[in-house]
C-alpha cells in the first residue's frame, strides 16, 4: 500500500485513503461500516440525552452534526440544565429529571446517551439496556470495579450495543499513527516508552446558590449542592483526576501496546486541596481524591511486522515498554498529551492537533533516515515548515545555543545529545479535520446500531473500557500501599 495518488505522484490523503490508511487492523472497520452506512431518510434514529452538563452538551453538538439524528428527550435532575440543554436543540424535545420517566414516555427512544457522573453510569446503563435501547456511555465508565463488571454483565445479558466515551480510539490521526505508522510502517523501530499527562491549573470548585431543594438532593444520594457540583473530587461519585483525565490516555496506552499492563507502581496524593479556603471566603473545604498523581506501567507489548503480529512459535513475540502516566492539578505545564517512544523516534499526539510531532532520532545507527524521507515524501509523514521547528522542546530554540552546533548532523557533543530531526504527521482531510474529536466515536456507535452491527464492531466496546478501568482504579491501591501491582490478564476480564 502507498498513499501516493499514481497520476499525480502527489500524497493521495483524501478522505477514503486516509481510511484505508487506518485499515491495518480491525480498528477501521467502523469506518467502512460508516461509509456503507451513512443515513438515509428513513434511517433516523432518535436518541436521548442524560445529564445536561457541559460533557452532554459537547455529546450533542457533535451528534447535531451527524444527519438521521432526531433528539426527542432530554433528562436532568437539574431541571434548569435539561431546560436549557433542550432550547439548544429544538422546541419539540422534551424534558425530564427522571431517567425512568423519560424511558417509560418514549418507548420511540432507540438510542440513550449517558453524560452524568461517574457514579451513575452503571445503573443507568442497565436500566436503558433492559429498556432495549442502544447506549453510548461516557468514561470513566465507573469509579468503581464492581459498578464496571455489571455494565459488561448487563450488555451481555440484554445483547444490546453499549460504547464506551474513550474518543481518541476513533480519532482517525490516532488510527493512523498506530495502524500504519507503528504497527504497518514501524516508524519509531523498537517502542520502549509511552508517555502521557494531563496537567491542569488550579481551579477553583463551584459554589452554587439554590439549585437543587436539598431533600431532592439527598432522595437522589447527594450530600448537598457542593459535593453535587464538585462530585468529581469525591469518592462516592467519582474517581478523581487520575480516573477523569487519566482515563482517557491510559485506555490509549492499551490500546497502543494492544495489551494490558503486567505490573504497575505509583505515588501521589492530596497535596493541594487540603483544608483550603472558598473563593467566597465562606468557609473552607477539602476534597477526597489524589489531585497529583504518577504512575509506571510495565506492558508486554506484541510486535508487528508490515501490520501482522510477530509470532514466536505460537505466541506473538513481545518486548518491554514502560508507560509513564502523569496527572497535575496543581499546574498546566504543556496541557494535555501522549508521547509514543521508540529506538528510531518520537510521536508526539494528543487530541489537540497542536501536539502532532514526528521526531527521528539522529544517533541511531540503523540508517533508516532514508526509510522517514521515502515516508515523508510518500506523505505519511512530513517536514514541518522552519518557522514552526521550535513548538516543542524536542529541539532548542536557537536563540538559547547556537542553532548550527546543535544541529550538525553525526556530531555528537559529550555535555548535549544530538536534537532529534523534526517531522508531523500529515494533514488529515478538511472535512475530517473539521470534526470535533468525540465526532468520530459517535459516528461509530451510531453506524454500528444502523448497521445491525456487533460490540466487536465498536472502537471502544464496554469490555475494551473495563480493561482501562482496571488499569486506572488500582491506581489508588498502589499509592496508599506503595507497593507494586502485579496483573493477571484474568484481572481484566469479567467472568
Ligand atoms: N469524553 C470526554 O472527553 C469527557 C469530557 C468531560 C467529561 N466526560 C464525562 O462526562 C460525564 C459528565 O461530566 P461533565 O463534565 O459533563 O459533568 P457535569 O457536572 O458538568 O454534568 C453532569 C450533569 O449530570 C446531571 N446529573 C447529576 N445527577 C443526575 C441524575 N441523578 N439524573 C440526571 N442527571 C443528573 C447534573 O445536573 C449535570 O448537569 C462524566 O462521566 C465525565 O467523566 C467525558
Amino acid at each position: 500500500m502507498t498513499p501516493l495518488n499514481s497520476s499525480s505522484g502527489k500524497p493521495d490523503l483524501t478522505r477514503r485513503r486516509f481510511l484505508r490508511n487506518t485499515a491495518a487492523t480491525g480498528a477501521a472497520l467502523s469506518y467502512s461500516k460508516m461509509a456503507a452506512h451513512a443515513a438515509g431518510p428513513s434511517d433516523t434514529l432518535n436518541v436521548a440525552l442524560v445529564g445536561c452538563g457541559s460533557q452532554g452538551g459537547v455529546l450533542k453538538t457533535s451528534a447535531l452534526r451527524i444527519p438521521g439524528l432526531k433528539f426527542v428527550a432530554v433528562c436532568d435532575l437539574w431541571e434548569v440544565k435539561a431546560k436549557s440543554m433542550a432550547r439548544t436543540i429544538g422546541s419539540d424535545v422534551k424534558i425530564y429529571t427522571l431517567l425512568e420517566d423519560m424511558l417509560k414516555a418514549h418507548p420511540e427512544i432507540d438510542c440513550l446517551l449517558i453524560a452524568t457522573p461517574d457514579w451513575l453510569h452503571a445503573p443507568f446503563t442497565r436500566m436503558g439496556l433492559q429498556a432495549g435501547k442502544q447506549v453510548y456511555c461516557e468514561k470513566m465508565m465507573s469509579n468503581n470495579l464492581d459498578a464496571a463488571k455489571d455494565m459488561v454483565r448487563a450488555q451481555r445479558e440484554t445483547g444490546k450495543l453499549l460504547q464506551i466515551g474513550h474518543q481518541r480510539r476513533s480519532n482517525p490521526r490516532y488510527q493512523f499513527m498506530r495502524n500504519t505508522l507503528l504497527r504497518q510502517k514501524n516508524l519509531l523501530g523498537q517502542i520502549t516508552t509511552l508517555y502521557g499527562q494531563w496537567n491542569r491549573s488550579v481551579k477553583p470548585p463551584f459554589e452554587v446558590k439554590g439549585g437543587i431543594p436539598e431533600d431532592v438532593l439527598k432522595a437522589h444520594g447527594y450530600k448537598d449542592m457542593f459535593e453535587y457540583t464538585n462530585w468529581r473530587w469525591f469518592h462516592k461519585y467519582g474517581g478523581g483526576p487520575i480516573s477523569d483525565l487519566g482515563a482517557h490516555q491510559i485506555d490509549i496506552f492499551n490500546w497502543i501496546t494492544g495489551t494490558t499492563p503486567r505490573a504497575m507502581v505509583a505515588s501521589g496524593g492530596l497535596d493541594y486541596y487540603k483544608d483550603r479556603m472558598l473563593p467566597s471566603g465562606k468557609g473552607k473545604f477539602s476534597y477526597e481524591h489524589l489531585d497529583t498523581a504518577m504512575v509506571v506501567y510495565e506492558y508486554d507489548m506484541p510486535l508487528y511486522d508490515n501490520g501482522v503480529p510477530v509470532m514466536e512459535g505460537d505466541k506473538p513475540k513481545t518486548n518491554l515498554v514502560r508507560g509513564l502516566y502523569q496527572v497535575l492539578t496543581t499546574n498546566g505545564s504543556q496541557n494535555y498529551y501522549e508521547k509514543v517512544m521508540g529506538v528510531e523516534g518520537t510521536i508526539a499526539i494528543s487530541e489537540q492537533p497542536v501536539y502532532n510531532q514526528v521526531y527521528r532520532e539522529k544517533d541511531t545507527t540503523s540508517g533508516k533516515i532514508g526509510q522517514w524521507e521515502a515516508l515523508a515524501r510518500a506523505g505519511y509523514i512530513r517536514k514541518p515548515p522552519a518557522t514552526i521547528y521550535n513548538k516543542f522542546w524536542e529541539r532548542p530554540v536557537a536563540w538559547h545555543l547556537p542553532e548550527k552546533w546543535m544541529a550538525t548532523e553525526g556530531t555528537q557533543d559529550v555535555r548535549v545529545s544530538i536534537p532529534a530531526d523534526p517531522y508531523e504527521l500529515p494533514q488529515m482531510p478538511k472535512e475530517m479535520d473539521e470534526k470535533p474529536p468525540h465526532q468520530f466515536h459517535l459516528e461509530n456507535f451510531f453506524n454500528t446500531v444502523r448497521a445491525s452491527g456487533k460490540q466487536t464492531d465498536l472502537n471502544c466496546p464496554v469490555s475494551e473500557a473495563y480493561k482501562c478501568a482496571v488499569a486506572v482504579l488500582n491506581i489508588n491501591e498502589a499509592v496508599k500501599t506503595g507497593k507494586r501491582i502485579e496483573f493477571k490478564p484474568s484481572d481484566f476480564e469479567v467472568a
